[in-house]
């Protein structure tokens, strides 16, 4: 199980070599999240419109290791962007994954941009 987890790093915003068209903003409910493919990864991508902000982060709670985070709710903790993972409510921040609510491991985030009606998802290879 560890290897699922394993494929999963950060990226940062300095690091992207290439972006991923993922779909339409269209597809994605307003605050709210939705999954998307790549290669063999799921990324949670969220539509986080009460900020005006978009995030993205592994589908898989590092928890159970179940590809459940899109389904998550997002909200606010202490002033961190965050979603709670839906089957145990850990919670985990949009900007660094560190969860914030345990001693999990922090989940793998990545830079979202918007370009014209697309959003596109940042990775370093
Ligand atoms: S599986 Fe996500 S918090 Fe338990």
């Amino acid at each position: 199980m560890g290897e699922i987890l394993d494929k999963y790093k950060t990226v940062k915003p300095e690091d992207v070599k290439s972006w991923f068209k993922a779909a339409p903003i269209s597809a994605f409910p307003k605050d709210g999240g939705a999954c998307v493919k790549y290669k063999d990864l799921q990324i949670a991508v969220f539509n986080f419109e009460r900020l005006g902000t978009w995030y993205a982060c592994q589908n898989l709670s590092p928890e159970k290791q179940e590809m459940v985070l899109s389904r998550g709710m997002i909200g606010d903790h202490k002033g961190t962007p965050m979603v709670a993972c839906p089957l145990h409510k850990k919670i985990f921040s949009l900007e660094n994954g560190e969860n914030l609510n345990g001693d999990l491991d922090a989940i793998a985030t990545y830079p979202v941009k918007i370009d014209g009606e697309n959003v596109y998802i940042g990775f370093s290879e």
